[in-house]
């Protein structure tokens, strides 16, 4: 028999988390009847991260908060003992399980309430069970008070809940990660849910329709690259669990992050449903995605971006499409030529007939072949550095490259690396990151390569004066400037480790792609 601590007091808890040391702390809030859908949550959360394994705290509480009159707060099940059982055999290191009046001190009716915001809760459950949502946000928000976690576990079964859970901490500025898993299912496709244990087995037989109309219409949906019309794909779920006998709550189209009702599939949405089983209400989704994700990467020279990207592509099986690789090959031939690389006369009729190709070598290595010459090597040589800029630089060359680019990004699924990436060649990526590092740092860096390239190294401050002259230049030039775009977020990668900034590119990829749409890693 696995045991493991159980802490029911805030005193017992804060023990525990000094007793524990250092480690990072990771939490996954349950209300009990766990399932293998928690037990994948809690092994996710137990696995090492840049080789130190966190602490996991799993709660169990039952909370009133959430529960509207009528709803089955009475009997929700309950039970302890099993929870303990399967929390340790998944690698919890242990459990919270307060009583009401450790999270609600006064009761529940006193305690300060967290309020959503109406346009997470107007569609979907937020429809049928109002006040669930502020519930949800004003327990977890206690929980995290009392835990005081690195990060938080969510499952994405219940989209709705991550959605304005993500929002929830986001607004309020919580200094915590909030991490998400894909829907655990049973053999029969249902979602793991502890009210499944609700169902008869005649009930489980007629629930299974629910993931099956779904599927069914994320089939059809695939079927129709243009967008498949909300109202034909709802009715074709709604006919299916009808037949089911299934009566229905809602099947919805939906923007997938901020659940606005949709005429048609676009970007990301969300197709979702909620049936009545017998006494039971199941809820469940798809996700359906017009294409596979594109994430941009755009940053000044020498932030350290293609490293990372290289990687972070390879752990999401993403192409990886290094765009200032082929603004370098450019030079390289514009060199080779003997052409002037400021004269945009001289340097446009190279680019008629222009053969550049990338591909991936050996180690996820990104080889570049230009008119058959392979300057993999050649291109990151002083001599280009010093030239790219003035060459990228000519709307002629920027216009036939973005074309290139953006007839290599047609069908997604790549990560893009660049200085416009997220403005000029993709703006409507899923994911834009302006990665960065300051003068001094990149400096520091562009040296260190020298060094180990065996190129001559000059002073530092030369370095530093002439990145920011390079800088000047980029973000001031007429024809694509590097900017950041709007909705990109800004990573700062001084004193971090490649492993640390991959973390985080990964993390803030998987806020905007969920793992059902596209999985791994893990
Ligand atoms: O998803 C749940 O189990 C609950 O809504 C949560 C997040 C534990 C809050 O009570």
């Amino acid at each position: 028999m696995v045991t493991m601590q159980m802490l029911r007091s805030a005193g017992e808890l804060n023990r525990w988390r000094r007793e524990a040391g250092d480690r990072p702390l990771h939490f996954v809030p349950t209300m009990g009847a766990l399932h293998q859908g928690h037990q994948q949550l809690l092994q996710r959360a137990a696995q090492p991260r840049a080789g130190v394994r966190p602490r996991v705290l799993v709660s169990v509480f039952v909370n009133p908060l959430q529960f509207g009159p009528g709803e089955d707060f009475e009997r929700y099940p309950r039970d302890l003992d099993r929870d303990q059982q399967l929390a340790a055999a998944a690698g919890a290191d242990a459990l919270f399980a307060p009583a009401l009046a450790v999270i609600y001190p006064q009761g529940e009716q006193e305690i300060t309430r967290i309020q959503v915001p109406a346009s997470l809760q107007r569609e979907l459950c937020g429809r049928s069970r109002p006040g669930h949502f502020d519930g949800v946000a004003t327990v977890v928000c206690r929980l995290l008070a009392l835990v005081r976690p690195d990060r938080l576990w969510l499952g994405e079964k219940d989209w709705q809940q991550l959605v304005v859970l993500r929002r929830v901490i986001a607004d309020l500025g919580l200094p915590l990660q909030l991490q998400a898993c894909a829907t655990v299912r049973d053999r029969d496709g249902l979602p793991c849910s502890s009210r499944n244990r609700y169902l008869s087995p005649a009930e489980r037989l007629r629930a299974a329709a629910l993931p099956g109309a779904l599927a069914a219409a994320r089939l059809e949906a695939w079927a129709q690259p243009a967008g498949a019309e909300a109202e034909r794909l709802i009715a074709a779920v709604r006919r299916r669990l009808e037949a089911a006998d299934l009566p229905v709550d809602y099947v919805q189209l939906v923007r997938a992050h901020t659940l606005e009702p949709l005429q048609r599939c676009q970007g990301l949405s969300l197709l979702a449903a909620a049936v009545h089983c017998g006494s039971s209400r199941l809820i469940d989704h798809v996700v359906l995605m017009s294409r596979p994700p594109i994430v941009a990467i755009d940053g000044p020279a020498g932030a350290g971006k293609s490293t990372v990207t290289r990687a972070f592509a390879a752990r999401l099986g993403l192409i990886y499409l290094d765009t200032g690789a082929m603004y370098r090959a450019l030079t390289w031939w514009v060199q080779r030529q003997g052409v002037d690389p400021a004269a945009a006369s001289a340097v446009a009729p190279l680019l008629e007939g222009l053969d550049l190709q990338l591909s991936t070598g050996e180690g996820d290595q990104q080889r570049v072949q230009i008119n058959g010459h392979d300057v993999t090597e050649a291109i990151r040589s002083p001599e280009v550095t010093a030239q790219v800029s003035a060459v990228a630089a000519h709307g002629c060359v920027r216009e036939a490259l973005t074309r290139q680019q953006q007839a290599m990004g047609a069908r997604g699924g790549l990560v893009a690396e660049g200085r416009d990436v997220g403005t000029a060649v993709f703006p409507d990526a899923d994911c834009k990151v302006f990665l960065t590092a300051t003068v001094v740092e990149r400096a520091r860096r562009r040296a260190e390569d020298l060094r180990q390239r065996g190129f001559p190294v000059p002073p530092l401050a030369e370095l530093e004066a002439s990145i920011a002259e390079r800088d000047h230049l980029d973000s001031t030039r007429a024809v694509a400037p590097l900017l950041q775009a709007e909705d990109a977020v800004e990573l700062v990668t001084d004193g971090m480790s490649i492993e640390a900034v991959i973390e985080v590119l990964v993390d803030l990829f998987r806020q905007r792609i969920p793992e059902e749409a596209w999985p791994g890693p893990h």
